[in-house]
């Protein structure tokens, strides 16, 4: 066995310690936010192009116009204060949450990470892999080649687990508890506790591609794929940061609403 091979059989260890979070419970001021309700929608999108992912992961289109953030939010259902959450700590890319959680949608919050699953699942993934397979396809290498496509094939596995884990406990979890049916012994901390970061063996992927593969010639077609490995780790990453630090926290809230805990 290589030290190559060796190499792709690693295991990440995803123990990732949760850091604490800091959170203001006074009142959903908008003063040290980013982006307010009354901001142009289109301004957004153009201060922080990844805030086309929130949008669409909230069921907002495009041909917003000249509306604000609130106008758009309010026609199309969506809760105010959950979509700018999400946004503004995005786009702050830290920890710090400011504002009354209370006044947060726990039913949107958690419609917007189930659509983000769909979104890596269905789509997003799938187009990696599609991507890396063509430009992988013309290599010399052809052993090389298969082993990145099966090792990133294991990788998509892990993911799927890990978000049908969350959509089939977790959501289920969280709905029975919006609906006041009985919920067993389970509690969101049971999740908090071994919930993992899922973009770091994409971050071992892309290394292997960077530092191991030997490419000749044009580079376009796997540049074109690094570029996309190196988008969704970022997104997976403030995906669970999300889930960690905003959506825990909710429905630790809503927890001790109901008197669960
Ligand atoms: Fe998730
Ligand atoms: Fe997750």
């Amino acid at each position: 066995m290589t030290d190559w091979d060796k190499y792709l059989k690693v295991g990440i260890g995803h123990a990732g310690e949760l850091m604490f979070l800091c959170i203001k419970f006074e009142s959903m001021d908008y003063k040290s936010a980013k982006f307010k309700p009354v901001d142009k929608m289109g301004d957004l999108i153009n201060h922080d192009y990844k805030l086309l992912l929130v949008m669409s992961r909230f069921g907002l289109s495009l041909g917003f116009g000249d509306k604000t953030v609130e106008q758009v939010c309010r026609e199309n259902g969506v809760d105010v204060p959950t979509f700018l959450a999400v946004a503004n700590f995005i786009h702050e890319g830290n920890n710090l949450l400011e504002g009354n959680l209370s006044q947060l949608s726990v039913s949107d919050l958690m419609g917007y990470l189930k659509q983000a699953h769909g979104y890596f699942l269905d789509f997003c993934l799938p187009a990696i892999r599609q991507k890396l397979a063509e430009a992988l396809g013309t290599s010399i290498h052809g052993e090389i080649a298969f082993l990145i496509l099966r090792f990133f094939d294991e990788y998509v596995a892990e993911v799927r687990r890990h978000m049908e884990y969350e959509d089939t406990n977790v959501f289920t979890y969280v709905s029975n508890l919006l609906e006041g049916k009985p919920l067993g012994n389970y509690t969101i901390s049971i999740f908090a506790r071994r919930h993992n970061q899922i973009e770091l063996k994409l971050v071992e992927l892309k290394n292997i591609i960077l530092k191991y593969y030997p490419e000749r010639g044009n580079n376009n077609l796997l540049n074109a794929a690094l570029f996309d490995i190196f988008s969704c780790e970022e997104d997976l990453a403030s995906h669970c940061k999300v889930e960690d630090f905003l959506f825990v926290p909710v429905v630790r809230l809503l927890e001790k609403q109901k008197g669960v805990v």
